[in-house]
């Protein structure tokens, strides 16, 4: 079958047959090298909405030029947070993820003034500190993928006063284990005075679930606004 003939029950099939816990991100660094060059039209197919709901609950929370900030897009994969930003009117762009392949996809948008390879957990987050009106990470908080003590490295990242936006999906028996580290770090944090909530939403359309017929996979986005020195 030629790939841009897929549907969704064979993007579903796929997404199963990658569905087994990796706990070494250098296998999604594997899965996603092969994964770019259809990536975006299989995630369409599954209705993925993540990018979206990260880019609506940041503009509700963004008082600023959007032309004026500068936006860090943490696991960009192909671009797609990007693009959807910049329909909003923000322009500068730096991205870093795992894999070159969808670095080569990213580079394609025009959008990012600089991308950067780096496997995140494994490697430090190659990314100026204290500089980004807005840090964003859609997609790969997930075990397997970005460690969960990333987080502080976003946060380093923002400048005083910046957002950072993570929204992920809550889907998979080994990431209930995950979201429990991730959501005690996120406190830790907030009780060391690094960064203030600004609010939790829970997205019950984060994409298509791939084992069931007319049923989502649900997510949570998370909005915090990093501490004035
Ligand atoms: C589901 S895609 C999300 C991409 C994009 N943010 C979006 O929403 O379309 C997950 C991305 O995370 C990247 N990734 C996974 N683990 C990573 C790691 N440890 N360090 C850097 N990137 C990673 C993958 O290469 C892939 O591009």
């Amino acid at each position: 079958m030629s790939e841009c003939n897929r549907t969704m029950e064979d993007v579903k099939t796929l997404l199963q047959s990658t569905d087994r816990p990796r706990i070494d991100p250098r296998e999604s660094r594997k899965l996603y090298n092969v994964w770019a060059g259809t990536y975006d039209q299989d995630f369409t197919l599954m209705n993925y909405k993540a990018p979206q709901l990260a880019v609506e609950f940041i503009s509700e929370h963004f008082s600023g030029n959007p032309e004026d900030a500068l936006v860090l897009d943490v696991a960009c994969g192909s671009g797609w947070v990007a693009r959807r930003m910049a329909e909003l009117g923000f322009k500068s762009f730096e991205g870093v993820d795992g894999s070159r392949a969808m670095l080569d996809q990213a580079a394609k948008t025009g959008l990012y003034k600089d991308l950067r390879l780096a496997l995140l957990g494994p490697e430090a987050l190659p990314a100026r500190t204290g500089v980004f009106d807005v840090v964003v990470i859609v997609g790969a908080l997930n075990a397997g993928y970005v460690h969960v003590s990333v987080v502080r490295e976003l946060c380093g990242a923002a400048k005083p006063g910046g957002l950072v936006c993570m929204v992920r999906s809550d889907h998979g028996g080994i990431n209930i284990e995950y979201k429990a580290d991730l959501d005690r770090e996120l406190q830790r944090m907030e009780e060391e005075g690094l960064w203030t909530p600004v609010g939790i939403k829970l997205l019950d359309r984060y994409m298509e679930d791939p084992y069931a017929e007319e049923i989502c996979v649900s997510g949570t986005a998370y909005l915090f606004k990093k501490s004035i020195d």
